[in-house]
Parts: structure tokens; sequence; C-alpha cells
């Protein structure tokens, strides 16, 4: 059966049609899979029933596993959820979360992340993915040039409600500067780099200049022209690039439990 794309919005994302992934896939499917995720960097495959070797077989084809950065554990799975699991590695999230790019306050964030939904709310908990390379395409000539040398604090607190961008830093949480803008090694298209949730500040000027240029820069890539807000069907695959796209998550109601399976592949460092 070929493989059918279909896009999604005219911001990001593509459809993919016509395989199984509970089957070993073809050189020729992995080749267009590989070719659609660089066009349109998040990919959608409905309807799979997988297990977690099967979703692993299918990260495998984007590159090697990054296994959990986020907490103190060994799993290569992270359950995201409203409900905690004491047998499985779970980040408990309620309800709505800013737009970021996951790990952006590591050294090394992924590449690209998965997201395979086991149980979704029958309203809210939507995900929206937002091109950072066609924000950057917008800015001015002027912008660009400003933010060219710019590097910014990324940084995150479990502690804290994350989605609030804390006033003090602990200096004990995980963090790192990366650059504000940032050059795709694949595709070599520059992107946005910085993420409402995550980045604290712009390191090169002043606190008041920094926040001036950090709430331009997070309304762009939130604008509704970039972005690809995604309703979750049960047994929905999701892989996006977590070098180019940022994503949030819609508020939904805590009382019903959503599940995703997530699974994260493993990236070099961002550069300018
Ligand atoms: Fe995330």
């Amino acid at each position: 059966m070929a493989i059918n794309i279909t896009e999604l919005s005219g911001a990001a994302g593509a459809q993919i049609f016509g395989l199984d992934l509970t089957q070993e896939l073809s050189v020729e499917d992995k080749k267009a899979l590989k070719r659609a995720w660089k066009d349109h960097m998040v990919l959608l495959l409905r309807g799979q029933k997988l297990s977690e070797d099967e979703q692993e077989r299918f990260c495998r084809v984007f590159g090697e596993i990054a296994g959990l950065k986020s907490q103190n554990s060994d799993s290569k799975f992270l359950f995201v959820t409203n409900k905690e699991d004491p047998n499985v590695a779970t980040a408990v999230q309620l309800g709505e979360m800013m737009f970021h790019y996951d790990q952006a306050y590591s050294e090394q964030p992924c590449k690209a992340s998965t997201l395979y939904s086991i149980e979704i709310p029958d309203v809210g908990g939507n995900t929206s993915f937002a091109n950072c390379c066609a924000a950057y395409d917008q800015l001015s000539d002027e912008w660009k040039g400003l933010l060219e040398t710019k590097t910014a604090l990324n940084y995150f607190n479990y502690d804290t409600n994350p989605s609030l961008r804390p006033d003090k830093i602990d200096p004990d949480a995980p963090q790192y500067s990366h650059p504000v803008i940032r050059t795709h090694q694949e595709t070599g298209r520059k992107s946005v780099y910085v993420n409402r949730l995550m980045t604290i500040r712009i390191n090169e000027v002043e606190k008041r200049e920094s926040d001036r240029i950090l709430d331009f820069l997070f309304n762009l890539i939130e604008d509704p022209r970039n972005v690809y807000e995604h309703v979750w069907h049960v047994d929905d695959l999701v892989l996006w690039d977590n070098r180019c796209t940022a994503h949030a998550r819609q508020h939904y109601d805590p009382q019903k439990r959503r599940l995703l399976r997530r699974m994260t592949i493993l990236d070099e460092n961002p550069v300018a």
C-alpha cells in the first residue's frame, strides 16, 4: 500500500495514511516518512494500536532513543498524564501547559518527541504545535540582525508550577543557555528558539529589554497563523521536530483521565 501524505494546516503538520506500524516498514516507507517529517515538522498517524516496542521501532527510524532526562528514571517512556501511576514513570501535569520545547533547559534537548494517545478526555487537552521556522521567516531584517548573536537562558523547576515564569532562579534546577536563533542541522532553516514556559531571559541585554524582546517573540511564535492545533483521538501517534516546533497543551477537565506515552529521540547540541 502506497504511503499517502495530507497536510493538516497551513502552519505545520501532515497526516500519514497507508502505514501499519505494527509491521516492519520498508526502506522506501522510512525514506518517505523522513522526507515528510522534514517538510511538515509534525507527523500524525491515526488508528495505530501500538505496543511500547512498536513505538520504539517507529522512533528508531528517526534516530537513537533519548531515554528520560527529565526525571531520575532509566525508563525510555514517560507517561504524560493527570493521574499518577506508581508502576511507571509519569509526568503528572494538570490542565494547560504553555508553549515549550521539550528539555530546552538541558544542554542536549531531544531532536524529536513522540506521543501515543491511550486515553483522551472527550473535550480539551489539545496539543498545539508552533512552526518556529515560519516565525523566523516573519522577522524583519532588523530583528534578525538583533537576534543573530543572542543567547537565552532556559530553565525549568519541577517543584514549582511549570506554567509560571519564576522571578527567582534556583541554581540547582535544570537550566541551560542556547542560541535564540537556531539553525536546523538537516534542513539548514533557522528558527526562533525561545519559549514562553522555559525561557527566562536573553543573556546579553538588560532585563527590561530582554522582557520586551521575549514578549515579542513568544507572541510571534504563538500567532495562530503559525500554529497547528491537534485534537487527539485514542491511538494517535504524533511525532514532532523538537528543534523547530514548540508545543503547548490546552486546558481540559482534570477529572477526565488523559494518558499519553512519550518517547524521545536524541539530538546533537543546538547551534546558532
Ligand atoms: Fe512537552
